[in-house]
């Protein structure tokens, strides 16, 4: 729900002076980026540079040292944990680099629980043109557990997309996958970009995935460099 201090004339994402200290290592330090309705940003680096982490304070699943992280001029920390998690239901799709379907829910269902998650009625017929965009809507009844990786990995981009998210977090979301389905779920990221205005933020070791984004921000041990 909007309210004074939320508008949506303001950046989608805005990360000021973001700071972050894990098991004793600086891993990133005054990290400030913005990005608008439309905007793509590629996070690269190193195996525990700390690609994951940034996405996580994105998603106000973790808290930063010092800095702020805002959705459309909403700053995270002010909120309560129950507003942040209504707001992060109508505000983020996630991908994590660990899918999280559940698993008793078939791959249509997991794609329809945001609608519900949302106090929304489930949209099968968007579920399933999302499944078909992946490549899944043949699987649409089976279960996670029936799943390879790289299908359960589809099924959650699906879900993220379900409800037009104006934040797209994806952590490797084309990690797993051959060459083909890859290009088709990096098609359907930037499609959700050009075409609904999200704003994009993927974690990827794939140059070509990161070269297909327009900006790229490269962590690196104790080294930090943002650039096109
Ligand atoms: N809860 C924690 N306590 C201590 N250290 C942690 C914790 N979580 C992560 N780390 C460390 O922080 C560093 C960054 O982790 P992170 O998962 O963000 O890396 P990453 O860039 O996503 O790596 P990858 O490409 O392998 O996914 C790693 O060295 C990791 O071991
Ligand atoms: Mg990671």
């Amino acid at each position: 729900m909007a309210s004074s201090s939320t508008h949506a004339n303001e950046p989608v994402l805005r990360v000021q002076g973001l700071s972050k200290t894990l098991g004793g290592v600086r891993l990133f330090e005054d990290v400030s980026l913005t990005l608008n309705s439309g905007q793509s940003l590629a996070v690269v680096g190193e195996s525990g540079s700390g690609k994951s982490t940034l996405l996580h304070l994105m998603a106000g699943l973790d808290q930063p040292d010092q800095g702020t992280v805002q959705w459309h001029g909403q700053q995270l920390a002010k909120l309560t944990q129950a507003k942040l998690a209504a707001l992060r239901i109508a505000h983020v799709g996630l991908v994590f680099q660990a899918y999280y379907l559940m698993p008793h829910l078939n791959a249509l269902q997991n794609v329809e629980l945001p609608f519900l998650l949302a106090g929304k009625q489930p949209e099968a017929k968007r579920a399933l043109a999302l499944l078909n965009m992946v490549g899944m809507a043949h699987k649409a009844h089976a279960f996670p557990r029936e799943l390879s990786g790289g299908e359960q990995q589809r099924v959650a981009i699906a879900r993220a997309l379900a409800l037009r998210p104006p934040l797209i977090l994806a952590d490797e979301p084309t990690g797993n996958l051959d060459e083909d389905n890859a290009e088709k779920v990096l098609q359907v990221l930037l499609n959700a970009c050009s075409q609904e205005g999200s704003s994009l933020v993927m974690v990827t070791h794939s140059t070509h995935a990161a070269g297909a984004l327009a900006q790229q921000l490269r962590l690196a041990q104790h080294h930090l460099s943002v650039g096109r």
